[in-house]
């Protein structure tokens, strides 16, 4: 965190910054949510301090690094019970996650410092945002940072563009929120509100 004059000041350098400004918003004491891709842990962290006491996370990962690393961080802010951590593909969401959640939250590709071969994939990752939709309570949102630049981002990120631009505007509030003075290829975002 960058402090100006003892505030705390949020840089948005790309997505990831942006996407927890958004969740500081609409993530409430007692909310219930999921992180699809927990990876190092820090967005599960971030969710688990903003559905407080009350409130509960689902993280899902593949890899046990991830689990690992996502444990570890809970447990260094004394959070390990908000989260339920799940070493299994978010395309099995909707087995593991029964009542309706206000927020999911996926954070795609690969794991910072770990096999950049392991990967997220177009067809489980559209899998999982159509239960995502099914899960979400009215108003709620779900927020995917796609990483195009990356071998195989292409293929998921028109997978997801192409789910995300079918979605009925009646239904959901669909957006699109990228950096215009940065690569084509640069990561960003896509953020889906169920209409109440
Ligand atoms: C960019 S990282 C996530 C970063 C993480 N949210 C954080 O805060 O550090 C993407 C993660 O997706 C995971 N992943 C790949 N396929 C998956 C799947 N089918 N289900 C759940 N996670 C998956 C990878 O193992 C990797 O840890």
């Amino acid at each position: 965190m960058t402090y100006y004059n003892g505030f705390p000041i949020q840089i948005l350098r790309g997505p990831v910054p942006l996407s927890h400004l958004l969740l500081q918003n609409f993530v409430r004491d007692g909310y219930s949510a999921v992180d699809a891709t927990c990876g190092n842990g820090h967005d599960t962290l971030l969710l688990a301090q903003l559905v407080g006491a009350g409130g509960h996370v689902w993280a899902f990962d593949i890899q046990q690094q991830a689990i690992n690393a996502t444990g570890d961080r809970l447990a260094e802010e004394s959070l390990t019970n908000r989260a339920t951590l799940i070493q299994r593909g978010h395309e099995e969401l909707a087995r593991y996650v029964t009542s309706p959640v206000q927020t999911v939250l996926f954070n795609l590709g690969y794991l910072p410092g770990g096999d950049r071969s392991i990967i997220t994939l177009p067809d489980t990752t559209v899998i999982a945002l159509k239960q995502s939709l099914e899960l979400l309570m009215p108003n709620g949102i779900v927020i995917v940072t796609i990483y195009p630049g990356h071998n195989g981002g292409n293929e998921e990120q028109s997978a997801v563009e192409n789910w995300a631009t079918m979605l009925d505007p009646r239904e959901f509030q669909c957006w699109r929120m990228n950096q215009i003075n940065v690569s084509t290829s640069a990561p960003y975002m896509i953020l889906v509100q169920k209409t109440s």
